[in-house]
């Protein structure tokens, strides 16, 4: 709260989100696999314990719970579980909620990796997933077979489309509960609990660590979800490292300052690449020309330091442009300081089924553009100098 009854602004929040009461401004990093319990019952409380630190850091430790607390507070929620990436944090999620014979409802265009998971595992456990069209929010809630449907998923931005999911239509699902991939608004960007969605989940490796040294996931919600999801986690082992945390933590803290450079900028380059004549299509929600900026201006404060472009020409004409890109490298993450360019179809979505990566517009020439914390005008140049 500020003095005058206001609450605070994101950005002013994540300065200081989960700090706890000793006075240290940054969080201490605590190495520490394991604890002294005293005696036979202390081994015995830790044992019984849930998510609490001071007994084994797998059930907790308090770097990676001062990463939690500073998730939850920016989320909004009561509790927040981190994971050692964003795939273990989905996938503990799902296996944690739903079991065989169970039924998922889940979006289409998303990310790669959680594509792969619900087509790969979760298959060969006889979890059913219908896929939707994420677009339409009447899709998810036609979808969903009461009593078994568990889980309702959905990612929003999407990667690498940058479509949009109605937060609202989606919060407004009940029964099973509803998970939102955040990982592209981040934090800052966009608050899915606060429209009834259950869980908001991020791969905090991309833009809330923000400087690429740290593989990170989590998961923010109510209290006993967050608990019944690590009682099973604990067995997953999918563990947040303490290292990763404290990395995690200081993103949080200049997460403000980066998000909103990044998506300005993302902002006029977009806007740039659009009337370029080799440019087909430029996917960016801040763009008055996405299909569903309105949505995103309504659900967003920042759009993000993500978008997509679509060349004119074939798959030789991606590869080259990556060779000649000089500033812009190529490399698979998203969300810090360094613009990178990457070829959906080779990477994230490589496991994807060509006849569904036609069906969602992943394209031979379709290329993701992640915006880091350069000048403008120094990537407008490299872009015009590779496009030429
Ligand atoms: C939207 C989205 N969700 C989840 C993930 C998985 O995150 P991680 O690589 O941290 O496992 C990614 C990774 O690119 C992603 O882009």
């Amino acid at each position: 709260m500020t003095n005058t009854g206001r609450d605070q602004e994101p950005e002013t929040k994540a300065v200081t989100a989960g700090r706890d009461a000793s006075g240290a401004l940054s969080p201490a990093l605590w190495a520490s696999s394991t604890w002294d319990t005293t005696d036979v019952d202390g081994t015995n409380a830790g044992a019984k314990s849930v998510h609490a630190s001071g007994f084994y850091s797998r059930y907790g430790n308090p770097t990676v719970q001062s990463f939690e607390h500073a998730i939850a507070e920016l989320e909004g929620t009561e509790a927040a579980l981190a994971f050692g990436s964003g795939m273990g944090a989905i996938a503990s999620t799902i296996f944690a909620l739903c079991s065989t014979g169970d039924h998922i409802v889940a979006q289409r265009n998303c990310y790669g990796g959680t594509l792969a998971f619900l087509d790969g595992p979760c298959k060969r456990m006889g979890i059913d997933v219908t896929y939707v069209d994420g677009r339409s929010a009447n899709e998810f809630v036609a979808a969903v077979r009461p009593g078994k449907t568990m889980l309702v998923m959905a990612e929003t931005p999407t990667n690498p489309h940058l479509d949009i999911v109605d937060l609202a239509a989606l919060g407004a699902i009940k029964g099973p509960y509803t998970m939102v991939d955040s990982t592209l608004a981040t934090p800052l960007g966009q608050r899915p609990c606060s429209y009834g969605v259950s869980l908001t989940m991020h791969s905090a490796t991309k833009g809330i660590a923000g400087h690429n040294d740290a593989t990170l996931g989590v998961i923010a919600g109510e209290k006993d979800l967050i608990n019944t999801i690590w009682s099973y986690a604990v067995l997953h082992g999918a563990t947040a490292s303490p290292f990763d945390a404290l990395n995690g933590v200081r993103g949080i803290r200049s997460l403000g300052a980066r998000l909103r450079q990044q998506s300005e900028t993302a902002q006029q380059l977009a806007e740039w690449l659009s009337t370029h004549p080799a440019i087909k299509r430029v996917n960016y929600p801040g763009l008055a020309s996405h299909p569903q900026h309105e949505l995103a201006k309504r659900q967003m404060r920042w759009f993000g330091s993500l978008m997509s472009i679509e060349l004119c020409g074939t798959t030789d004409d991606a590869r080259r442009l990556s060779q000649r890109l000089r500033l812009v490298r190529s490399a698979v993450t998203l969300g810090g300081p360094d613009t990178l360019i990457s070829h959906s179809t080779s990477s994230t979505h490589i496991s994807v089924d060509p006849a569904v990566k036609a069906a969602t517009g992943i394209s031979d020439t379709l290329m993701r553009v992640s915006v880091g914390l350069e000048a403008f005008a120094d990537l407008r140049d490299d872009f015009a100098e590779a496009l030429a």
